[in-house]
C-alpha cells in the first residue's frame, strides 16, 4: 500500500477554499476534493460546507452518501492520513485560558471564538430531526474545563436530604438510564434578526442557536429521591446547578429551576451522560450535564459538579443578572434585574431554513423548509406559511416524533411545496 503523508486536523482546516485547495477527512484519511467540487451531484455549495473538516456529520444528514460507490469515488482523491491527535497544549503554559478547548468542526458558523459560540449552517439545520453532535450549536460562557472522568464526582446536597458524592460509574449503574429527545434553544437565538429592528447587545446568532439530540442519563428526580428529598415540599424551593467552568474570580457557571420541575416525573429533567448515543462531547458538558426539556438552554448546566436544593434561586450571575426579559422602554443603562423573573419556559418559535433571505429561486415549484418548536412541552400543532407577506396562507407538512401529551420537548420540521411565478418577489 502507498505511504501517505500525515497531516494534523489543524493543517486540514486551512484548506477551505478552492484557491487553497479543498480538503476533507473521512475516518483517519485526508482527501483533496478540489477537482470534485464542481462535479458534486449535491452542488458545490454543499460540499464546501464540510471543507477543512470531517465529512461524517454532513453525510449523517444526507443518506445518499452511504453507498459503496460514493466511498470508491472519494478514494481517488486521497492525499494523506491524519496524524495521531496531538496532546492538547497545557493551558497554563500557553497563558491562554482557552488553550485547552477541544477541536471543533470548521463548518460551524462561529459567533465568538473565546469563549466558543457557534451554530450549524442555517441551510442544514432542519435537514434531519436529530442534529449530529459535531454540528450541534455550542454556547460557552467560559473556557471548557478538562475533566478527568476517573476522579469526577457529582455532589448532591441541601436541607432535607443526605449529601451524595457520585462517581460516573455510580451515576450510570445506580439509576436507570432514561432517554429523552429534546431540543435546546438559547435565549439569544435569532438575535441578528432582532438587531435589524433595533440593535441588541449580545452574540449575533442567526437562526441556529437551537439543535435537537437524544439525551441519555439518570433522571434528576431519581437522584434527588435517592438522596431522601421528598416529592412534595412546603414553601418555595429551587434546585441549583453548578458547572466546573469558572470565571477569573472563581465563580462557577450556575443556574436553577423550581423544585417542582426537578422532581416531576413528567418534566423529564436529566443528568445526561450521553448525546445521540455517544459519550457527551467536551463542548456539550462532558462528563455530565443537566438537560431541562422545554426550558431556556441556560438552565441546562454543562460540566455539572454540584446539585443543591435551596430555598433561593441560584446566586449565579446568569440566573440573577442575565436571561431575563424586559419592556422595550428599558435599556442597558436603566435595567434593574431584580424586577423580572429568570426565564424558564420559552415561547413558540418557527424559522425558515430554506430558502435563505435574499436568495434567488427559480420559477416553478419551490420547497420552503424550516423548524418549529415551543417551550414547556407544548406541541406545535400547525405551521402556516405565507409567500406574499401574510396575504394568503398555506399549511405546511410536519414531521417529527409523536410525543406523550405535554411532553413535546423536540422541534418539528416542516416543509411546503408551492408554485412560484417568474419574476415574483416572495416575502
Ligand atoms: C449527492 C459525493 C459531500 C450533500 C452526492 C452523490 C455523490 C456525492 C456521489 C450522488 C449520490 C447518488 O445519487 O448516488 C460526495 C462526496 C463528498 C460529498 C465525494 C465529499 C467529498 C457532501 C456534503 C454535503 C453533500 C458535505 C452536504 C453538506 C449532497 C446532497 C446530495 C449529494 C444533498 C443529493 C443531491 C440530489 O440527489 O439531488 N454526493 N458528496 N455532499 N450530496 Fe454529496
Ligand atoms: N453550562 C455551563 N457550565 N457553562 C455554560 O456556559 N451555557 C448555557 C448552558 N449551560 C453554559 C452551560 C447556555 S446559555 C446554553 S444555551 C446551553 O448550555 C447550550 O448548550 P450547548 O452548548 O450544548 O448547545
Amino acid at each position: 500500500a502507498p505511504r501517505y503523508p500525515r497531516y494534523t486536523r489543524e493543517e486540514v482546516g486551512r484548506h477551505r477554499l478552492p484557491q487553497d485547495r479543498v480538503w476533507v477527512t473521512h475516518g483517519t484519511e485526508v482527501f483533496d476534493v478540489t477537482d470534485f467540487v464542481e462535479l458534486h451531484p449535491g452542488g458545490a455549495d454543499k460540499i464546501l460546507l464540510a471543507a477543512g473538516g470531517a465529512l461524517e456529520p454532513f453525510w449523517a444528514l444526507y443518506a445518499v452518501h452511504s453507498q459503496p460507490h460514493v466511498l470508491e469515488l472519494l478514494r481517488e482523491y486521497k492525499v494523506g492520513e491524519l496524524s495521531p491527535e496531538e496532546a492538547p497544549p497545557a493551558a497554563a503554559a500557553a497563558g491562554d485560558p482557552f488553550a485547552g478547548d477541544p477541536p471543533r468542526h470548521p463548518g460551524l458558523r462561529v459567533n465568538s471564538q473565546k469563549p466558543f459560540n457557534a451554530e450549524p449552517p442555517a441551510e442544514l439545520l432542519a435537514e434531519r430531526f436529530l442534529t449530529p453532535n459535531e454540528l450541534f450549536f455550542t454556547r460557552n460562557h467560559l473556557p471548557v474545563p478538562a475533566v478527568d472522568p476517573g476522579s469526577y464526582r457529582l455532589r448532591v446536597e441541601g436541607p432535607g436530604g443526605r449529601a451524595l458524592s457520585l462517581s460516573l460509574p455510580e451515576l450510570r449503574s445506580r439509576f436507570p438510564k432514561h432517554e429523552v429527545t429534546a431540543t435546546l434553544q438559547c435565549a439569544g437565538n435569532r438575535r441578528a434578526e432582532m438587531s435589524q429592528v433595533r440593535p441588541v447587545k449580545g452574540l449575533p446568532w442567526d437562526i441556529g442557536a437551537i439543535s435537537t439530540a437524544r439525551w441519555g442519563g439518570a433522571r434528576l428526580r431519581d437522584v434527588l429521591l435517592h438522596a431522601g428529598f421528598e416529592e412534595e415540599r412546603e414553601g418555595e424551593w429551587h434546585v441549583c446547578f453548578e458547572g466546573l467552568d469558572a470565571d477569573a474570580g472563581g465563580a462557577p457557571y450556575g443556574a436553577s429551576i423550581p423544585y417542582g420541575r426537578a422532581v416531576s416525573p413528567a418534566a423529564d429533567v436529566l443528568l445526561a451522560y450521553e448525546m445521540n448515543g455517544e459519550e457527551l462531547p467536551r463542548d456539550h458538558g462532558f462528563p455530565v450535564r443537566v438537560v431541562v426539556p422545554g426550558v431556556v438552554g441556560a438552565r441546562s448546566v454543562k460540566w455539572l459538579r454540584r446539585v443543591a436544593v435551596s430555598p433561593a434561586e441560584s446566586p449565579s450571575h446568569w440566573q440573577q443578572n442575565d436571561y431575563k426579559g424586559f419592556s422595550p422602554c428599558v435599556d442597558w443603562d436603566t435595567v434593574d434585574y431584580k424586577t423580572a423573573p429568570a426565564i424558564q419556559e420559552l415561547p413558540v418559535q418557527s424559522a425558515i431554513t430554506h430558502p435563505r433571505p435574499g436568495a434567488a429561486v427559480p420559477a416553478g415549484e419551490l420547497t420552503v423548509k424550516g423548524y418549529a418548536w415551543s417551550g414547556g412541552g407544548r406541541p406545535v400543532v400547525r405551521v402556516d406559511v405565507s409567500l406574499d407577506g401574510g396575504r394568503t396562507w398555506r399549511v405546511a407538512r410536519l414531521s417529527g416524533e409523536r410525543p406523550p401529551p405535554g411532553r413535546a420537548w423536540a422541534w418539528v420540521l416542516w416543509e411546503l411545496q408551492a408554485p412560484v411565478a417568474a419574476g415574483a418577489e416572495l416575502e
